[in-house]
């Protein structure tokens, strides 16, 4: 993260040091440099100015409020999942014209909200979905824009986890079956064909997987012109990756080069969701050492984040890079650095070097992509509060929780 920075060995980002923010909001503490999620975006401008197209955020990667109206007014369209995903975009100022609704899963009610916003695109996944969309739509009188997500089968190479591409996993539909299904589409009244959806899996580091399933869609929409089935836009999904340690990821500029040969003169706009990429390196989470506890084998740094606030670690054994907020001149020891939950899972790094004491801070960098977002109350542990960053301007964009707010909904049972 290039706004992240050191000035006498305090960690600053961008025109605020890190110390300071703790001090002042307490920890665990979410992050973000507003500099550095800008940046992310233009970096999509740039690289696909050639070809006319859309960014549509992936609204799961960070759906706070503030995150998702810093894009709107960039001029981003959205990626959403639920009901819940759309009313974010709209709280925060997204336009329901430029959002696309993928899942598995919609339900009626979903369908009923995205219709009433006026969603650009709902991405179906199976014919049942097909047949509940074109009702519902008929049902509130409105006519329902269409695209298939297809699986074009091809292996992303990344966390199993995370592909989603391959032929074995729940998303899309068999690509050999598409051509049958836009012809049902056709056929159904409350329905209209806008377009073509693929997403392979997340965390991509290699632009091959990527170029193959553009090639293979393309084909498709080829095939499907012959038969005089038109699609307005091609959604090529998500899944550049980012560095979180050693990972060369995909040059952006080669991508946009990529598919601006493969889209020259063809009428049909681009669609991208991207979602870690956009906001992962704009994010670090601030924790503190609450313990240090040294054992024979190993030395544990307990610190106050845990599995709750970050929970890729637990969850796929992801690396986040982990460093001391303030330096100090002692030679550094090697620590587990783990949170405070009941779980043999709750870890956040292994093996880390560090010089450190106790009540010293520590960020957990590249944490500003499915970190808040997947966070949980477990242990009746409230979710962090976040900040973002525009050079030395704080904005405290979610209030950390409390007992409170958590027992809210709460009520016993109403036995004598
Ligand atoms: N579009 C669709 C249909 C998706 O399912 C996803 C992510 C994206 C776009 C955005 O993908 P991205 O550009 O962020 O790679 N929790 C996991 C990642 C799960 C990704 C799920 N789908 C993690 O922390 O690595």
């Amino acid at each position: 993260m290039n706004t992240l920075h050191r000035i006498d060995g305090r960690l600053y980002l961008e025109g605020v040091a890190l110390d300071m923010l703790a001090e002042r909001y307490g920890t665990p503490l979410y992050v973000y440099s507003r500099q550095a999620l800008e940046s992310a975006y233009q970096a999509y401008i740039d690289a696909f100015s050639a070809t006319p197209h859309l960014i549509c955020y992936a609204v799961k990667a960070n759906s706070s409020l503030a995150i998702l109206n810093l894009f709107a007014r960039l001029g981003a369209g959205f990626d959403i999942v639920s009901g819940g995903e759309l009313a974010r975009v709209l709280a925060a100022g997204g336009d329901a014209n430029k959002t696309v609704f993928s899942g598995v899963g919609k339900t009626a009610d979903e369908m009923r909200a995205a219709l009433d916003a006026g969603i650009l695109c709902f991405n179906v996944e199976s014919v049942s979905e097909l047949h509940r969309l074109n009702r519902i739509a008929g049902e509130v009188g409105k006519v329902a824009p269409v695209s298939f997500r297809v699986n074009p089968d091809v292996d992303p190479k990344t966390h199993p986890y995370i592909s989603t591409g391959l032929k074995e996993n729940k998303f899309g539909v068999p690509i050999a079956d598409a051509p049958a299904l836009y012809r049902l589409a056709a056929s159904l009244p409350n329905l209209k064909i806008s377009g073509i959806d693929c997403h392979i899996g997340s965390q991509l580091t290699d632009l091959s997987p990527l170029a193959d399933a553009a090639d293979r869609v393309l084909a498709l929409v080829d095939a499907l012109a012959a038969e005089d089935i038109a699609l307005h836009h091609i959604d090529l999904g998500g899944g550049v990756g980012i560095r979180y340690h050693d990972e060369t990821p995909p040059d952006l500029a080669a991508y946009g080069r990529t598919l601006a040969a493969r889209f020259a003169g063809r009428r049909e706009k681009l669609l991208l969701e991207p979602g870690r990429s956009l906001v992962g390196n704009a994010g670090l989470l601030l924790t503190r050492v609450e313990y240090l506890k040294p054992g024979e084998d190993k030395n544990f740094a307990i610190v106050d984040a845990a599995m709750n606030d970050l929970m890729r670690p637990a969850l796929y054994e992801a690396y986040h890079e982990i460093v001391a907020v303030d330096e100090r001149p002692t030679p550094s020891k090697r620590y587990d650095i783990v949170g405070p939950i009941c779980e043999t899972g709750d870890f956040l790094g292994f093996a880390r070097d560090l010089a450190i004491e106790e009540g010293d801070l520590l960020a957990l960098l590249s944490a500003g992509a499915y970190g808040m977002s997947m966070a949980s109350n477990y242990n009746s542990r409230p979710r962090a509060a976040e900040i973002l960053i525009d050079r030395n301007e704080i904005h405290l964009i979610r209030e950390r929780e409390t007992q409170a707010s958590l027992m809210a909904g709460e009520r016993l049972a109403s036995w004598p």
